[in-house]
C-alpha cells in the first residue's frame, strides 16, 4: 500500500511519517513545501517537495507515485492569520482541496481531509458527526467549505475532524498548549489561560492512529477523532503543570472575552468520538497517559 501525505513538515504530518517508518508494508510519500524538516533513513519513506497551491506539480507527483490513499494534512492552520489573510486561506484550505479531491476521484485514490471542531459555533458542544456546523471565524468557514466539497465530490473520501492537538516533534514550526505552558512555567512566568472554553484535547499519536485506521479501512464519511477527556484549557494547563512538577499557582483562569484575538473562537465544542470507537476501534489515551508520552519524548529529544 502507498500513502501520500501533504503537509508532512507539520505536527501531524511529521508524526504520520514517523509512524509509517515502522510499517515496511506501507510506502509513505511524504510531501511538503520546500525542504523536509524531519529526519528519516527508512527505505519505505520518499520525500517530495510539493506546494498544494501548484496543482500541475501536485498532479505530477501523484502520477509518479500512484498512491492508494492521500491524507491532506496541509492547511493554513492559524485562525488569526486566516482571518487577516482570507484570500490565501481560501486558496490553501478550499481551492487546493477542491482540485486535489477531484483529481483523486478520477484516479481512484481514497482522499482523507483533516478538519476541525472550529466548524461548530461552540454554543452547544460536544458535537457528533450529524450536528450542523456554523463556523464563527474564517478558518472554520474555510474548513467547512472544504468538508462540503469533499463530501460532494465523486471520490472515495473521509473527513476527519480533530480538536486542540498536542504533542512534540524535534522540528516544530509552531507550539501547542502543553509545550507553551511548560515553557512559560519553567521560566517562572505568570500566564492567563481560558477557563470558559471546553475541548477534548487530542494527543497527536491518537490522531495518527485515527488516520491510519481510516486509511486501511477506507471508510467514507465524517469521523470525529479527539481525546478521551473533556476539560477547559485552564484545567489542561493545570494538569500539565502538575505532571511536569511546575508551579500551577502561576496560572490564572480567565474568560475568553478578555483576549482581543482577531478571530473569534467557539466556546464549548468537544467532539464526541463514539462513532470512531465503534466503527474503527479507535482508543485514545487519557490526558495523563498523553502527558506521560510527551514527557518521555521530550526526554528523548533532549538526549539527542
Ligand atoms: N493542531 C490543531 O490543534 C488542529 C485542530 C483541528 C484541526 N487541525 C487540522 O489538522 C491538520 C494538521 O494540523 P497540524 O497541527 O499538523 O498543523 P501544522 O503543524 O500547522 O501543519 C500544517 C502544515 O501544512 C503546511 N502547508 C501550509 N500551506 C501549504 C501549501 N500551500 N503546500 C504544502 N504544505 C502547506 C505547512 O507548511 P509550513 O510548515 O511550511 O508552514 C505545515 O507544515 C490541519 O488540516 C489542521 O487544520 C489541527
Amino acid at each position: 500500500m502507498k500513502i501520500l501525505i501533504t503537509g508532512s513538515n507539520g505536527l501531524l504530518g511529521q508524526k504520520l511519517v514517523e509512524y509509517l517508518e515502522s510499517v515496511p508494508e506501507i510506502t509513505c510519500i511524504a510531501t511538503s513545501r520546500g525542504k523536509r524538516r524531519f529526519q528519516t533513513t527508512a527505505s519505505n519513506v520518499v520525500y517530495e517537495s510539493m506546494d498544494i497551491l501548484q496543482f500541475s506539480h501536485v498532479k505530477r507527483i501523484i502520477e509518479k507515485h500512484q498512491p492508494e490513499v492521500l491524507i491532506n494534512t496541509a492547511a493554513m492552520t492559524q485562525a488569526d492569520l486566516c482571518e487577516k489573510n482570507k484570500e490565501l486561506c481560501y486558496l490553501v484550505n478550499v481551492e487546493a482541496v477542491k482540485k486535489i479531491v477531484e483529481y483523486c476521484g478520477s484516479r481512484d485514490i481514497h482522499f482523507i481531509q483533516l478538519s476541525t471542531d472550529f466548524v461548530f459555533d461552540g454554543k452547544a458542544g460536544p458535537y457528533n458527526e450529524n450536528n450542523t456546523p456554523n463556523p464563527v471565524n474564517f478558518y472554520g468557514e474555510s474548513k467547512y467549505l472544504a468538508e462540503q466539497i469533499v463530501m460532494n465530490t465523486f471520490c472515495s473520501s473521509t473527513v476527519i475532524r480533530t480538536i486542540l492537538v498536542y504533542g512534540i516533534t524535534p522540528n516544530m514550526n509552531r507550539s501547542n498548549i502543553v509545550l507553551w505552558v511548560k515553557n512559560k512555567l519553567e521560566k517562572g512566568e505568570q500566564i492567563q489561560v481560558v477557563n470558559d472554553q471546553v475541548r477534548n484535547p487530542t494527543l497527536v499519536e491518537d490522531l495518527v492512529s485515527g488516520c491510519i485506521l481510516i486509511s486501511i479501512k477506507k471508510k467514507n464519511g465524517i469521523y470525529h477523532i479527539g481525546g478521551k477527556d473533556t476539560l477547559t484549557p485552564y484545567q489542561f494547563a493545570c494538569e500539565t503543570a502538575d505532571f511536569f512538577g511546575l508551579d500551577g499557582s502561576l496560572i490564572t483562569p480567565v474568560d475568553a472575552r478578555i483576549f482581543t484575538e482577531v478571530a473569534k473562537r467557539p466556546l464549548i465544542t468537544g467532539l464526541i468520538i463514539e462513532k470512531a470507537e465503534k466503527e474503527l476501534g479507535y482508543q485514545p489515551h487519557s490526558i495523563q497517559a498523553g502527558l506521560a508520552l510527551v514527557g518521555q519524548q521530550l526526554k528523548n529529544i533532549q538526549l539527542q
